[in-house]
């Protein structure tokens, strides 16, 4: 065995399969098993991860990455093997840690898919061999389920004496660091005929101190049922004095335990373990036996008898992975691309799962994600409905609508999202703080849905405002708060406020407007994007930002010509304390002066004090499109003469940010070149940067940001750690916010490229997020995307990350060019050469006007983007009502909603 030889994974299905040869040589990997009913599960290579259904009951002890090698706390199954000695068929044993660089180290390799994970595990000298699958079996039942099947590889008869072992922690992760001994005092433990289980009688945690019902469990059976012979379930007991989990006294001198077949006897005040002792078995050469384990949280103690005959043999164990299986595929393979490199199409896979889990895990619970108590923030809620919008179409308005409702009528918004869709909670710790790009993504992605649906009406519909003590964007406290008046804003006479959507979208992207800092660009308040960049909040501005918001006031613009043209939409009803923000409708502010900006904006505070008059005026719809425009034009102006960096190399690019000191951060310097890409992403993506500023921007990006090894990075070295600017200056250069390849930035640069026109430059992104991605020797990741590449080419941060949600509509509405247009369906295609298979052709699967559609590009000629047209197009082989466009052509809405929906449509496109 050649330790320094690393395979990367390989594909072996049309699933996502893959296989990876001797997986325990790569730290950090862990796979994700989750179902909808919220459990939560990472499993490693060896085992090892951790089970829990949220921040208070973690069935395993709560990790973090470096414990995944460190600690020994894992799930486990040993053998003791008669005659030879103990095996743990996890792999997590001493003594085979001790033999990974010898001859004598085991042969492991591991096969995945959706959602499941299997490793095998063999030892010659032991003469045994151990499949083990795991999965969270989908639905809704609280469970994570591990087959082990051992098998005799060798030429005599073997004797083995299994013992399923599970660390019982059964707490919330606050009493890790937090009483960890005293909460074990609670601790009640129960054994029945099939394991082990344990409810403390109390929960002491930052809830306070209450009685406890939640009960966690791990139980097992033999493949045909049979129960376990003895248990074991006190850890300290198991493992002996002097011993450990990984060499614990009761399997390395096969004891005999002291709770036999039956269980029922109770013990209380240790940690607990789940030690599952079952009968020895003697196999033949070639013979094999299987042994089911099941890892439980309920909310009160558990049904054993029903949880069991449920989950307890090998029949039900690979009946409910093949369900669960055809679970996840047919959620995954909502969108499928075929293209030249199968390899790629499986691996997209893998990216397309990624906003699923993010949505059932959160940015918690994986091991690199060891913070937060579950749930995302506001920026992640809207981004991720991206990908909804493709994957889960049908949930996805009223998500957007839901989470309108936490708009404060400051245009900022609250930053703790409950439980329940449109559910936001005014912040425990109180911590004011505006993080100013928040009210710059829900257009983007109500955009998006109104392209995708037509669905216009959803701006005219009315939705309540979210108030808590915070006002004027944190600057001021409503003392008269409490949360007894709960989070809904009133009118003066104490009526809940409704407005538009229309009327939500215009206050988050007009108070930015007037919010400028001494620069004249938005003020970066609390933060950015960049969560790194937290120490500008009084004089920083983010210039980055003020392209988007900027973008954005000319679509909003735009899009209200739109409603008059296409709804005969004559006017918009808004809060008449609005008119100040409109102001060329009424006292035109003159906007080179920033004293004037906050004049305004201090009197459209003063108007709006965390409660409206509930009086809406009835306004002009073109005389608000013009001042939005107006306002837009006036930004775009401002931007490209004063946020211009020229370089003397001849190219050039936006400067992002101000600092804390008023200082400008991006330029040449004496002391080297500081460039962010995020300043360059918002004016691309949108309209800021001029068509000819594009190419300078792009070869400013190559030359500063561009690395051989690591891709496109977010910033330049700045040297220092910047105190006027961020945290992030505090991480190591190359690592995470500080100049690492942060995937979701450089995925936005790619995207915005592909919209600018910049095809092949748009696509040296994409391959170079993938091939990052898939270096496995560099990466050491499974398939998909992660958050960033750090400076040696390690993946980190796998599987939560809003660059999954960015990557997928990028592929689809851009690459393959298929995205709505007020409803219709548009088809734009920007496929370059090595994206057509060998006969010239690429396709997608994906779900339009509810109707699921392959669209196949066929090219007969020139494959090279720019050198093909659209020549014909067929719907299911016929006919279709077309308009063509430069370069694309739109497929009406009503063509579509004619077909059947229960059917798989096929647009095929010829390119020549
Ligand atoms: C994470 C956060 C995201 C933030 C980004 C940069 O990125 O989730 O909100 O904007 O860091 O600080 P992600 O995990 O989505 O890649």
């Amino acid at each position: 065995m050649d330790r320094k030889k690393i395979l990367g994974f390989e594909f072996t299905g049309k699933d996502g399969e893959f296989k990876l040869q001797q997986p325990d040589h790569s730290s950090f990997l862990y796979f994700p098993l989750v179902n909808e009913g919220g459990m939560m599960s990472t499993v490693t290579p060896k085992f090892h991860g951790q089970a829990t259904t949220g921040h208070n009951t973690f069935l395993t002890p709560p990790l973090s990455v470096e414990d995944l090698h460190n600690s020994r706390a894992s799930r486990n199954f040993w053998v003791y093997v008669e005659g030879k000695g103990a095996w743990s068929a996890a792999g997590n044993s001493a003594k085979q840690n001790a033999a990974f660089y010898t001859p004598s180290a085991d042969d492991a390799v591991l096969e995945a898919g959706f959602l499941w994970h299997r490793v095998t595990r063999s030892n010659s000298e032991m003469g045994v061999k151990a499949e083990i699958t795991s999965f969270v079996p989908s639905g809704n039942d609280k469970v994570e389920l591990m087959k082990v099947t051992l098998t005799n590889t060798g030429t005599e008869e073997l004797t083995l004496t299994p013992t399923a072992v599970v660390p019982l922690y059964a707490r919330s992760a606050d009493d890790l660091r937090d009483h960890r001994h005293v909460t074990s005092l609670l601790n009640r433990i129960y054994t029945s005929p099939y394991g082990v289980e344990v409810q403390p009688a109390l929960s002491f945690d930052e809830r306070g101190h209450r009685i406890n019902h939640t009960s966690y469990g791990v139980f097992g059976a033999e493949g045909d049922g049979s129960q376990p012979v003895g248990f074991f379930p006190i850890q300290e007991e198991f493992i002996g004095e002097g011993g450990s989990l990984d060499w614990p006294e009761a399997v390395i001198l096969n004891t005999t335990p002291e709770i036999g077949k039956g269980g029922g006897v109770d013990r209380e005040g240790y940690e607990a373990v789940g030690g599952l002792r079952f009968a020895p078995i003697t196999l033949s050469p070639g013979e094999n036996h299987s042994y089911v384990v099941v890892m439980a949280i309920d909310s009160d103690r558990i049904n054993v008898e029903a949880m069991m005959g449920k989950y307890g043999t090998s029949e039900a164990f690979d009946h409910l992975l093949e369900e669960t299986k055809a679970f996840w595929a047919d959620k995954v393979n909502m969108v499928e691309f075929h293209t030249g490199d199968s390899n790629a199409d499986q691996w997209m896979k893998w990216v397309t799962i990624q906003p699923v889990l993010r949505r059932l895990y959160g940015n918690s619970f994986l091991p690199y994600h060891d913070y937060g108590r579950g749930g995302r923030g506001w920026r992640d809620l809207w981004q991720d409905c991206l990908a909804l919008l493709i994957m889960e179409p049908a949930e996805v308005r009223s998500l957007l609508f839901n989470n309108y409702a936490g708009v404060r009528i400051d245009g900022s918004n609250a930053t703790i999202i409950g439980q329940q869709p449109g559910e936001f909670i005014a912040d425990r710790n109180n911590i004011p703080r505006v993080w100013m790009d928040h009210g710059a993504w829900p257009f983007l992605t109500t955009m998006l849905y109104l392209d995708q649906s037509g669905d216009l009406d959803f701006l005219l519909q009315e939705q309540t405002y979210f108030r808590d003590t915070f006002m004027s964007r944190c600057k001021e406290r409503d003392t008269s708060w409490d949360t007894s008046a709960g989070s809904d804003l009133r009118t003066a006479s104490g009526e809940i406020y409704k407005g538009t959507i229309l009327e939500h979208i215009l206050l988050q992207n007009l108070v930015p407007f007037f919010n400028v800092g001494e620069h004249n660009n938005i003020l970066l308040e609390g933060a950015d994007w960049n969560d790194g960049l937290d120490m500008g909040a009084d004089r920083g501005e983010s210039v980055a930002f003020t392209s988007f918001y900027a973008s954005n006031l000319l679509d909003i613009s735009r899009m209200l010509r739109t409603l008059k043209t296409s709804k005969g939409q004559e006017t918009v009803e808004l809060a008449e304390e609005m008119q100040l923000l409109l102001d060329t409708l009424n006292e035109s502010v003159d906007y080179s002066s920033v004293s004037g900006k906050h004049e305004r904006l201090d009197r459209y505070y003063a108007a709006a004090p965390n409660k409206v008059s509930g009086v809406h005026v009835s306004l002009d719809i073109d005389k608000v499109a013009d001042d939005l425009e107006q306002k837009a034009e006036w930004l775009f102006d401002h931007l490209r003469s004063n946020e211009w960096v020229q370089s003397e190399n001849g190219d050039g690019w936006f400067n992002g940010y101000y600092n804390n000191d008023g200082e400008q951060v991006e330029g040449e310097f004496f002391e080297g070149v500081r460039m962010t890409l995020t300043g360059q992403v918002f004016p691309l993506m949108g309209h800021a940067a001029a068509p000819e500023q594009i190419p300078h921007i792009i070869a400013a990006v190559d030359r500063n940001l561009f690395d051989d090894k690591i891709g496109y990075r977010l910033n330049s070295r700045f040297g220092g750690i910047q105190q006027n600017l961020g945290r992030a200056f505090g991480f190591a250069f190359g690592h995470k916010e500080n100049g690492a390849m942060f995937s979701h930035m450089t995925i936005m640069y790619g995207n915005a490229l592909y919209k600018r026109g910049y095809v092949k430059e748009g696509h040296k992104v994409l391959e170079s997020l993938y091939s990052l991605s898939t270096d496995f020797e560099k990466a050491r990741i499974y398939p998909g995307i992660p958050e960033y590449i750090n400076e040696q080419g390690r993946g980190m941060y796998t599987y939560l990350t809003g660059s999954a949600s960015w990557l997928l509509l990028t592929m689809v509405t851009e690459v393959f060019g298929v995205k709505g247009k007020l409803g219709d369906l548009l088809l734009e295609p920007k496929l370059v050469k090595e994206q057509f298979d060998s006969e010239g052709k690429a396709s997608i699967k994906t779900i339009f006007a509810d109707r699921e559609f392959e669209v196949v590009y066929k090219a007969t000629g020139s494959f090279n983007y720019g050198e093909y047209q659209i020549y014909s197009v067929t719907l299911n082989g016929g006919e279709v009502t077309l308009q063509r466009g430069s370069g694309s052509v739109i497929i009406p809405r009503e063509e579509l909603l004619a077909l059947q929906t229960e059917k798989l449509h096929v647009i095929e496109v010829t390119l020549a």
